[in-house]
């Protein structure tokens, strides 16, 4: 597959639609290919064009990995169930968690999820299904960052020298490869996919295991996701591209109920930005900023402290690990 920039200046939705269907198909010829589903605009548009071309022969799965925010996998299969693509969900929950263990440096955390997904979850689905194909959402950004040697992202194999048949038994195929975020949203519009996903927010591939600093226990993983409701509640109507909460892994003194609390710390992003590359702080109202403290606060156990990041993209990144 190609792999040169298509700008959003420069894109043809419909061509490039029509181009990647028979790439898919060519590619795939008579065999069969799997892909995985995270609700995310980027696999949801390689969902629809895996669809559109291999129809039956693709099968589509939604990982529950115990990393996702408050009632995802659900919500994601019936919504696709409704778009006439059946999701297979697949609890994988305790191997991620298995393999988070004890993990607490940001790069080793991605390496754990990667390692996880494409060997241990995905080699035993390819294994199983003989499917020699895996289709996938990696955008020109998770490549950049990942070849810089900012982040590695968890979907990128090839321009880092891996080769996926080598080191997992299957190929992999990138059909969006050649775009950014603005790109994929208007290739998703026009796959007829609904503005709840379209629009959706980015979400990393390691889930809530990006905002959690030092090590991704299930009950850090549950905190992060209470307070990631919250958020995404308040903020909801806010012109942004995408806000989080993080929680740290350090505790401060605080007090509760006239005792000492050494307890927990939220730290809430919220950015402007076009294309992820770079990123600003979204001037929130201070009586949104006073809201989502007041609730983290009463309804997240043993939090004491919440604050809000004002640093731009560079030097910081948009997640924190
Ligand atoms: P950073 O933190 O690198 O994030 O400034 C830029 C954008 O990428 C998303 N992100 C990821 N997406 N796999 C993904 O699919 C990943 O491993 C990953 N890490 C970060 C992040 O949410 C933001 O939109």
């Amino acid at each position: 597959m190609k792999t040169d920039e298509i700008t959003l200046h420069e894109l043809n939705t419909e061509q490039f639609i029509e181009e990647k269907v028979k790439e898919i198909s060519s590619l795939v010829g008579s065999g069969t290919a799997i892909n995985a589903l995270s609700g995310g605009v980027d696999s949801s548009a390689v969902t629809m064009l895996g669809h559109k071309a291999l129809g039956k022969r693709l099968k589509t799965y939604f990982i529950e990995n115990g990393l996702m925010r408050k009632g995802e996998p659900q919500k994601i299969v019936d919504l696709f169930k409704n778009h006439g693509v059946e999701v297979i969900l697949l609890d994988a929950k305790e191997e991620f968690f298995n393999a988070l263990e004890g993990i607490t440096d940001p790069e080793q955390k991605r390496e754990a999820i990667t390692q996880t997904f494409y060997k241990s979850v995905f080699g035993k689905l390819v294994e199983e299904s003989g499917a020699k194909y895996l289709l996938q959402g990696t955008i020109l950004t998770d490549v950049d960052e990942t070849v810089a040697g900012i982040k590695r992202q968890h979907n990128v194999f090839e321009q880092l020298g891996i080769d996926p048949q080598e080191a997992f038994g299957y190929k992999i195929i990138e059909p969006l490869v050649q775009l950014r975020k603005d790109g994929v949203r208007e290739v998703a519009e026009a796959l007829g996919l609904p503005a709840s996903v379209y629009n959706r927010m980015p979400f990393p591939g390691p889930a809530l295991s990006a905002r959690v600093i030092g090590e991704a226990t299930p009950e850090k993983i549950e905190l992060v996701r209470q307070a990631t409701v919250i958020t995404e509640e308040i903020l909801s109507d806010v012109d942004a591209f995408q806000y989080m909460a993080i929680l740290h892994n350090d505790r401060v003194t605080g007090m509760r109920d006239g005792r000492r609390d050494f307890g927990l710390q939220i730290e809430i992003r919220c950015w402007n930005s076009i294309d992820a590359r770079t990123a600003t702080p979204t001037n929130l109202p201070y009586e949104t900023l006073m809201e989502l403290s007041g609730r983290i606060l009463e309804e997240v156990p043993g939090v004491v402290s919440v604050t809000y990041n004002i640093a731009s993209k560079p030097p910081s990144t948009m997640e924190a690990i």
